[in-house]
């Protein structure tokens, strides 16, 4: 399959001086070459710019061997990880996957843990996996986050409890090649491991070991998934014309909004099963952007349940926000309204008709209702969302915000900020080295 995106303005483009807009979309093609050259600031960070066409055959296919013994062996898969770590094969996994369907043996179901700190639901999955067959994808590059560290210490120890010596071939660790906790004890303990690449970083990471092997873990087509994301590097790399080429098109408008004082991106979906995907992108744009007192804010909504609670918003509140809608064009469902002989509900003007096209009249309905409203609404199109459309979409995106944190002038491969919660919460569980701290914090209340 070509590249098969769309981006699409015609609700947006009224909202944009053209001049500026000509302007940006020359800053961004430059930001883009930047990239390409590795000139751009977090150079040491861009190993996923040409990743998906470097990756190895032989690297998919350890993945997807490795995969097939864990899907034989688990009713459940537990994937434990944070942030860059987790997000973007849940997102893979949600998009691709039937929405409701009986795991089993051989066909397992994945959950997640270590992506928050909640008593109660660290509990209940403990309790859970008692009487189910499961095996752990622990993913943490750094392999010290203390949130999936901490779940794998508990799933580790039922793991062990239940599995005795057996336990080690319950677990796949993905981190660093060589440092870190997570590496030393995967060594010590005999676990199968996967290295991630020094030179990609958490949230650009979904094409390498840390999305691909639960991914491939769900029953998902990992070659495709590539397959999708060499087929989006090939157009977006070598389309040195901004005007022509989606990601710089996307950055560009990005900045204009944010310049011209919108500094929320709202993403909007219609399909309940890419709700991850803009979780995704959320962590993307805002870990990447986020800092230096500058940045778009991303936001999400899912419609159209949300056109009944902030969809009011949208409509009339503030004018300081843009949207993009990613609509994916074909669900593969047809789903006919019955016509009704009573017709009490008066629904039979819809009878005959795809739910799909209800969906569709609902997404245009509010496109215009949004952009009279003074939201400009960019449109992201794609095709379905099958693996392969969901790797152009997922480069797309990685290459729009490489691209677009460029251009707002900030390093869109680094997170200092993410530090200062982690100090004071080390502070006050009285981790050692850190008592100054907690004297401080004390004195504030804390
Ligand atoms: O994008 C990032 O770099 C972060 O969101 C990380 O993925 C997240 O903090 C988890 O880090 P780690 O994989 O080291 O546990």
């Amino acid at each position: 399959m070509a590249f098969s995106l769309e981006i699409n303005d015609r609700f947006a483009s009224e909202f944009a001086d053209p001049k500026v807009f000509e302007l940006l979309l020359k800053e961004s093609g430059t930001a883009l070459q930047n990239l390409l050259s590795g000139k751009s600031p977090g150079s040491e960070f861009l190993g996923w710019v040409k990743l998906p066409q470097e990756i190895q055959q032989s690297e998919l296919e350890k993945i997807h061997s490795e995969a097939q013994r864990f899907r034989k062996q688990s009713e459940t898969i537990v994937v434990i990880g944070i942030g860059g770590s987790y997000l973007g094969a849940k997102a893979v996994i949600e998009a691709s996957k039937p929405y409701f369907k009986t795991p089993s043996l051989g066909s397992p179901e994945i959950v997640y843990a270590g992506h928050h700190l909640d008593a109660r639901y660290h509990s209940e999955l403990l309790e859970y996996l008692e009487n189910k067959e499961f095996s752990i994808n622990v993913v943490s590059k750094s392999g010290t986050t203390t949130e999936p560290a901490l779940a794998f210490r508990l799933l580790w120890d039922l793991a062990k409890k239940k599995y005795g010596a057996k336990a080690k071939d319950r677990i796949v660790a993905t981190t660093d090649g060589s440092k870190g906790a997570l590496r030393k004890m995967s060594e010590e303990l005999g676990f199968t491991t996967f290295s991630i690449p020094d030179n990609v970083g958490g949230r650009y990471s979904v094409l390498t070991p840390v999305g691909l092997f639960p991914i491939a873990a769900a029953g998902v087509d990992i070659f495709s998934f590539c397959k999708g994301f060499s087929e989006a590097a090939d157009f977006l790399i070598s389309e040195t014309s901004s005007h022509k080429n989606p990601a710089c098109i996307y950055s560009a408008y990005r900045n204009l909004f944010y310049r011209s004082g919108k500094k929320i991106e709202v993403i909007a979906n219609y399909n309940p099963s890419i709700r991850t995907l803009t979780e995704w992108w959320k962590q993307l744009f805002g870990e990447s952007e986020g800092k230096q007192g500058k940045g778009i804010f991303p936001a999400s909504v899912e419609l159209t349940t949300d056109l009944h609670s902030l969809g009011q918003y949208l409509q009339e509140g503030e004018r300081n926000i843009f949207e993009t809608v990613l609509y994916s064009k074909n669900t593969g469902a047809k789903v006919l309204v019955p016509q009704d002989g009573d017709d009490l509900d008066g629904l039979n003007f819809l009878a005959s008709k795809n739910l799909e096209e209800v969906n569709l009249q609902a997404f245009l309905g509010t496109l215009v209702a949004h952009s009279e409203g003074g939201i400009p609404c960019l449109e992201i199109l794609f095709p379905d969302t099958g693996p392969n459309s969901l790797g152009q979409t997922m480069y797309f995106f990685e290459l729009a915000c490489g691209i677009s944190g460029n251009v707002l002038g900030v390093n869109p491969f680094d997170q200092p900020g993410v530090e200062a919660y982690k100090k004071n919460m080390f502070a006050l569980l009285g981790k050692p080295g850190f008592e100054n701290l907690r004297e401080s914090l004390r004195k504030k209340g804390v």
